[in-house]
């Protein structure tokens, strides 16, 4: 049962309390697999959802800027494209700072951010319950990825699902076409999806964007280790690893890892992890496509691409999809 508490005007705090399943049994069960995994959720804990934050203002992380000229330069076209008295619901709200943009333009009803930071959740949360007196404001401390992460009672329509940040890029093709079939579900016959996707280029520009020359996606990248020693009791000694990036243009797709500097064991609970030295842990993907590409992996989860908007350098697109009439 989900708790709710109110803690201002139009706020709502909805807990599904996202990690309360065994933490360590999850973390045990990816560093059981060859290669070894650490979900990417784990990376936002307070410190890394800051960290984050740091991300989106580098030079080299095109994303995020690129990402909000293209909604700025669009934003009354965009809000023409979208149901009237609609409500928002976004997948990994994060800081709030993109959806602000659309609130002043398209109006909603209410707004239903989703995220598995409960900090940052609660922040953004009532900034944006307290700046738009109007606006209900239903968040939702839960973890996007798994099917059950809203509740149905906190839904009004026609609703809009919103993904920016080429979040959907962390998921495997296989994953983001069950992501875009449940969203679609979620979105019903008259929702809209509005998606922003990072596009394929050229590999330096990629590499650089999660190998930042301050350091700063490295620490992020370390930071999960620290996390896990926090929520787990594990002992993952930080230093005797170092942040991966690489780019493979063939699939497209940008993989982070954790290189393991040296032959070590560690300890999660009572299990001790043995690590080779050179080995990788996988973290994150961070998949880029063609627009062609998308569209067609959309349209087997039922979706139509019906606008495109991009930068003039064409690094990324923000897309808005709608279920295909039956
Ligand atoms: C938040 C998943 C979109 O993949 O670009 C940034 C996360 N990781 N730098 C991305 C991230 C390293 C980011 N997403």
């Amino acid at each position: 049962m989900p708790e709710e508490k109110e803690t201002a005007s139009r706020f709502r705090f909805v807990d599904l309390h996202p990690q309360a399943q065994d933490v360590r049994a999850d973390v045990l069960a990816g560093l059981s697999t060859t290669p070894k995994r650490i979900p990417p959720k784990y990376f936002y804990d307070r410190r890394g959802s800051e960290l984050f934050e740091q991300i989106c203002r580098l030079p080299e992380y095109y994303l995020t800027r690129t990402e909000f000229k293209i909604l700025k330069g669009n934003k009354q076209e965009i809000a023409a494209a979208l149901p009237r008295r609609c409500w928002f619901i976004e997948f990994g709200s994060g800081s709030s700072r993109k959806v602000e943009l659309l609130i002043e333009s398209c109006d909603p009803m209410a707004y239903v951010p989703i995220d598995i930071s409960a900090s940052q959740l609660r922040g953004s949360g009532t900034r944006l319950a307290e700046r738009y007196r109007d606006l209900d404001v239903f968040a939702v401390h839960g973890d996007y990825t798994q099917p059950s992460s809203l509740p149905d009672n906190l839904l009004g329509y026609p609703r809009v699902a919103y993904f920016p940040g080429s979040s959907i890029g962390n998921f495997t093709h296989d994953e983001a076409r069950e992501f875009l079939l449940r969203t679609k579900h979620l979105i019903g016959h008259d929702g809209r999806l509005l998606v922003g996707v990072d596009k394929r280029k050229s590999p330096d520009l990629i590499e650089a964007a999660y190998y930042d020359a301050d350091g700063v996606t490295s620490d992020f990248s370390l930071n999960v280790l620290k996390h896990l020693n926090d929520r787990t009791g594990a002992n993952f000694a930080v230093d005797k690893f170092a942040h991966r990036a690489k780019y493979s243009e063939a699939d497209g797709h940008l993989a982070m890892h954790l290189r393991s500097l040296e032959r070590q064991v560690v300890l999660v609970g009572n299990e001790t992890i043995s690590i080779a030295k050179g080995e990788l842990i996988h973290t994150e993907d961070s998949f880029k496509y063609s627009f062609d590409e998308f569209e067609k992996l959309a349209a087997t989860s039922g979706l139509t691409c019906t606008h495109r908007w991009t930068d003039n350098e064409n690094l990324f697109m923000v897309l808005l999809l709608k279920p295909e009439s039956a």
